[in-house]
């Protein structure tokens, strides 16, 4: 026997029990998002690697050790699978001149690929739900997006993500910083790790966001960009805080709050849970007002974020806010004139609006009530050909005490209506 192949470490499927929770979280997304007027964009998954390297910064993580990247068979152009939507967004935005006549709230979704560790949490294929607000200097979108994320969580049920935000200024004053950085830094340079050391000089920011637990409190005594901001970016940074306060958001001004990708300036923010240890961490995102520049487009401030999706659906199983999809009847039915109803039954069902499994593959109404009984269906409409010469079907509740009743096939869509009671599109796990 040939060995069986498997998924690409890293890399997951998603089951059909799984399948539900997913469709819940873009569902509820999708609404939330285009209630704030926030509009679809689908991006290929292949971009050229300069984008990204332009974008996200040659000293990051995910441009030095992470991305998929290969050269095309053609013609050799080195082509990346890609690791965030942002830089593919911006890209799309000038290429079309979608911003320069007036402003673009969009948002995208789709698998990410990040040749990571894999770890609960952490995967080398991901996927994320991506928003961005294009043409807008905020502060006003930047607490926009954050109340918008905040309502994401009360509708999915979520509870205990905490929101840290913080600025990290302007390009000149996150020079200025630099200098002070490097200057800490130096001085503790024989406890600086190989990715510290060289990123020392080339970019010494990104040494903050070092995971590497020998480095922390040599992190943690480094000097504060928050501190140093100019009256420009300060007076950006208090009215957000104002607008938070004002739409009642909790948040915590954490000053170490980096981000691991450059495009940033200001407003940087990050929602986080307790509840999946290290990779705690389920939306992030920021202000990039030079980005467009960087990528040759005209000055166009924006801000956005992303969520892990995968990340979110591991909190919401852990909050006991997941649910799987159950039919809200199976149908079982023996005999030829039986049969033959039981397919216009399940037809007239689903035209009423009902999800309803038709039994395949024959067998007794023994076996065939086990697997209704397995469907988590709340409902089975059993007919035979005595219900056919009849008219009529019978309804049985699988659920709380198994009820039969014989019910005429005038009365169907609804009587079964009625007997659903308990309908919620998503049963309880
Ligand atoms: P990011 O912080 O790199 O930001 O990723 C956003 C979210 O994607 C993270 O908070 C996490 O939930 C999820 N994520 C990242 N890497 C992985 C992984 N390896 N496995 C599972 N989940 C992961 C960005 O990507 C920016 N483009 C966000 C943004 C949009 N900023 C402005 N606009």
């Amino acid at each position: 026997m040939a060995t069986a192949l498997q998924a690409v470490r890293g890399m997951n499927d998603v089951l059909p029990d799984e399948a539900a929770a997913w469709q819940r979280v873009e569902d509820v997304a999708r609404d939330i998002f285009e209630r704030y007027g926030y509009r679809q964009m689908r991006l290929p998954i292949v971009e050229s690697t300069p984008l990204f390297v332009r974008s996200i910064g040659e000293h990051t993580d995910v441009v030095e050790k992470e991305m998929y990247t290969f050269d095309d068979r053609l013609n050799g152009e080195s082509l990346t699978l890609r690791p965030e939507a942002t830089a593919g967004i911006v890209r799309a935005a000038i290429e079309h001149s979608l911003t320069y006549e007036r402003p673009l709230r969009v948002w995208t979704g789709g698998p990410m690929f990040r040749h990571e560790r894999p770890q609960k949490g952490r995967y080398r294929q991901f996927h994320q739900l991506d928003v961005e607000a294009l043409g807008f200097a905020g502060p006003d979108v930047d607490a926009e997006q954050i109340v918008m994320l905040a309502r994401l969580w009360r509708a999915l049920g979520l509870a205990d993500v905490r929101l840290s935000i913080n600025s990290i200024g302007d390009a000149a004053e996150r020079h200025a910083h630099r200098a002070a950085l490097i200057e800490h830094f130096e001085r503790h340079r024989a406890a600086l790790d190989e990715d510290a050391l060289r990123r020392l000089h080339a970019n010494p920011l990104r040494i903050l966001d070092s995971k590497n637990p020998a480095l922390q409190e040599i992190i943690a005594s480094a000097p504060r960009l928050v501190d140093r901001l100019l009256p420009p970016s300060r007076a950006h940074f208090d009215a957000l805080c104002a607008l938070l306060d004002e739409a009642g958001i909790r948040y915590s001004v954490d000053p170490r709050l980096v981000r691991g990708l450059d495009y940033y300036n200001r407003t940087v923010f990050e929602w986080v849970t307790g509840a999946l240890g290290a990779q705690g961490t389920i939306a992030g995102g920021g202000r990039y007002d030079g980005l467009f520049e960087a990528l040759g487009g005209k000055p166009t401030p924006a801000c956005g974020f992303a969520i892990g999706i995968e990340r979110l659906i591991l909190l919401m199983h852990a909050q006991g806010a997941t649910r799987i999809h159950v039919p809200d009847g199976y149908i079982v039915h023996a005999g030829e004139r039986g049969g033959a109803l039981a397919r216009r039954v399940a037809e007239t069902l689903r035209d009423h609006g009902a999800s309803v499994v038709l039994h395949a593959g024959g067998g007794g109404f023994k076996a065939q009530m086990k697997k209704a009984d397995a469907s988590g269906a709340r409902l089975a409409v059993i007919i035979g050909d005595d219900e056919a010469d009849s008219h009529s079907v019978a309804i049985k509740t699988l659920r709380n005490g198994g009820d039969q009743v014989s019910v005429p096939l005038q009365d169907l869509p609804a009587r079964f209506a009625a007997m659903n009671i308990s309908k919620d599109e998503y049963g309880c796990l």
